[in-house]
């Protein structure tokens, strides 16, 4: 009988906690993908990320005002830019290409040698990077002056007012909000996840036949899971034959063995995303088949499951139909913003 007032008083308090969230909101993920894992610190909530979407496309975060996240991860464009590398401010080119944003709310760690951890901390790289989105040289005056301009608009003070309860408008807060907004553009529900929930002809026979030919080839050693990617970085070859390769994760590891690995991408909506490759040097889902097809470029680091597949030319067009079934949905829905806050 000891137990009762202890029962009693966790149902109550369990109860009192509902009231204090009657409407605790929940993103609903499209088929084929897990909950979103939103981190303790940044929940989900809609206002939030109708905030993001704002912020996201919105150029004054840039210090010219001419360049926004989505400059570069654009709607039509899959969250991405259709060019190699990126054109930041001033016609500034980087050296990398725009890696997708769509379904970047599962990825163990950001950009494609992984040197962000989390997508708030990801979120301040672009805006304090003289070949995107500033002009100043210092990050933290870039991120400063960036907060300052976001501050002294009071359509912003306001939003950030009921979302985050001041109206500081801090560049953790901007943050916060673009990551709520990121984590909610998904891609889920292709031909391939309807197939592998049942519908046997979701996926036409040549996609089925691509997928053996995916197993049978060692995709899936390294783009595994529900979202085609083990997070690992590793050495595939891309761009070594280049006088000066990008030194990939070494950069960040200094790690040797670790020379010109990238990050391994996810392949949902890969369709869309073109072109591939860190470098952005394949334009075709062909010319990616037939770069694996060949066994990478040789170098000393090569990772040794990249090696000559010898497919043959039904195989290769299996797997790129193949590919093509991770077409999703959730990401087309969105929209740019029509207007932004005065
Ligand atoms: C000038 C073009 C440009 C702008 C503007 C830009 N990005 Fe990017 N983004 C890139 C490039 C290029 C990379 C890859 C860089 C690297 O790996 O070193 C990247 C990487 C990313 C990634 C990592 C994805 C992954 O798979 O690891 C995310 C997320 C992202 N950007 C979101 C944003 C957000 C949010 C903003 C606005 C605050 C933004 N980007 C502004 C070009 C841009
Ligand atoms: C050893 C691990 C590994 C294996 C095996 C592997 N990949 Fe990859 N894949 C990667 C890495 C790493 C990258 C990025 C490399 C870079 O940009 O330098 C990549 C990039 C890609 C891309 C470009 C995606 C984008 O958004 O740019 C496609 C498409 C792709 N792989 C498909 C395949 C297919 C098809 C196979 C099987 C024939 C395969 N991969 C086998 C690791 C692997």
């Amino acid at each position: 009988m000891k137990m009762l007032p202890l029962i009693l008083c966790l149902f109550l308090s369990t109860a009192a906690l509902l009231q204090a969230h009657p409407e605790k909101e929940e993103l609903v993920v499209p088929l084929g993908l897990p909950p979103v894992p939103w981190p303790a610190d940044n929940p989900y909530s809609k206002k939030k990320a109708e905030l993001g979407r704002l912020l996201y496309f919105d150029k004054r975060l840039s210090s010219d005002g001419t360049i926004s996240c989505g400059t570069c991860h654009s709607i039509p464009h899959a969250f991405t830019d259709r060019r190699p590398v990126s054109t930041g401010i001033h016609g500034h080119q980087g050296s990398r290409h725009s890696p997708t944003v769509i379904n970047s709310a599962y990825l163990k760690s950001y950009f494609w040698d992984g040197r962000a951890d989390t997508l708030e901390e990801q979120c301040k790289g672009p805006i304090a990077n003289p070949a995107e989105m500033t002009a100043i040289g210092d990050a933290d005056k870039a991120h400063e002056e960036c907060h300052m301009r976001v501050k002294s608009i009071k359509g912003y003070r306001a939003l950030f007012e009921e979302v985050f309860g001041n109206d500081e408008c801090s560049m953790n807060d901007i943050s916060k909000a673009i990551a709520t907004f990121e984590r909610t553009v998904l891609s889920g529900n292709s031909p391939y996840d309807r197939y592998m929930a049942g519908d046997k002809t979701a996926m036409n026979a040549e996609q089925i036949e691509g997928h053996q030919v995916f197993l049978k080839s060692s995709c899936a050693n390294c783009h595994s899971g529900f979202n085609f990617t083990d997070g690992r970085f590793l050495n595939i070859g891309v761009g070594m034959d280049k006088p000066h390769p990008d030194p990939g994760r070494y950069g960040i590891t200094q790690h040797p063995s670790q020379i010109g690995a990238f990050k391994v991408p996810t392949l949902r909506d890969v369709e869309n995303t073109y072109p591939y490759m860190h470098d952005g040097s394949l334009q075709t889902l062909e010319e990616v088949v037939d770069y694996y097809d060949k066994g990478g470029i040789p170098n000393p680091h090569l990772i040794p499951v990249i090696r000559p597949l010898h497919l043959t030319a039904k195989e290769k067009k299996a797997l790129v139909s193949f590919m093509k079934a991770l077409s999703g949905e959730g990401w087309q829905h969105f929209k740019e913003p029509e207007q932004f806050p005065q």
